[in-house]
């Protein structure tokens, strides 16, 4: 079982949610690579209570300084979080997040240790117009420039389908993984693709099985325990 499922909880849950939904996810079975992104302020508990990864949702690209409100990637290893999601189009698009940001997100992993979920994908009007692949394309060689990584994850995310109840086709996705994976070869870098948009327990074992998507990234069914459920403890 080798497929990774990252559960991106997003700004949701309450500090009295949280050790419930540590039990509730402590009990999916562990033989699923599965790798919890909490909001920040919840790492460490996770980090004490929970049997699966950790991942956080975002962080800064200095050591540290005066970056009020803000956590670093050192910050974040020292905590012992292995992985954190680079470049999710929320924070693309609400934060005004850049390409030549995230490269800096992606340098700053390399110097930490940390593997980066990076997400890319297109909008709905860049899908429309057939520019998909010339976005993504950007979006990966701008975030690896000039960066000595070594690994990474690439979540293929299309803004479209994000929280929309919607997914691209399976022939859809399947592009779309051959051209991130002939990409990625170009790069003497271990990688993985995942796909993230809508997954819940009714597409996931079609999204698993197509050639070269190695994995999934939940949102809006991270915080179902009944989805968890369905998918993990069958
Ligand atoms: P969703 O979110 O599963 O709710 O569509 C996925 C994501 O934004 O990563």
């Amino acid at each position: 079982m080798d497929k990774i499922y990252i559960l991106n909880n997003k700004m949701n849950l309450l500090s009295d949610d949280i050790d419930n939904y540590i039990n509730e996810t402590n009990k999916l079975n562990n033989d699923y690579n599965i790798i919890i992104a909490p909001s920040s302020i919840y790492l460490q508990q996770f980090i004490n209570k929970s049997i699966h990864k950790v991942c956080s949702q975002n962080a800064y690209h200095p050591n540290s300084g005066a970056y009020t409100g803000e956590i670093s990637f050192s910050q974040l290893k020292s905590l012992g979080v292995n992985y954190c999601i680079i470049g999710h189009s929320e924070r693309r698009n609400i934060f005004n997040e850049t390409d030549d940001i995230i490269n800096k997100k992606i340098s700053s992993c390399v110097n930490n240790n940390i593997i980066p979920i990076l997400c890319v994908g297109e909008s709905k009007e860049e899908r429309e117009n057939n520019n998909q692949n010339e976005k993504i394309k950007k979006q990966i060689q701008e975030a690896l420039n000039n960066n000595q990584i070594q690994e990474i994850i690439i979540a293929y995310e299309p803004i479209w389908s994000i929280g929309r109840g919607i997914t691209p086709t399976k022939e859809e996705i399947q592009d779309i993984a051959n051209y991130i994976y002939d990409i990625l070869n170009q790069y003497n870098i271990k990688f993985k693709i995942l796909y993230g948009g809508s997954v819940d327990n009714n597409n996931i074992n079609d999204i698993l099985n197509i050639t070269n998507i190695s994995g999934v990234l939940m949102g809006g069914s991270s915080l179902k325990t009944e989805v968890l459920n369905q998918i993990f403890n069958k």
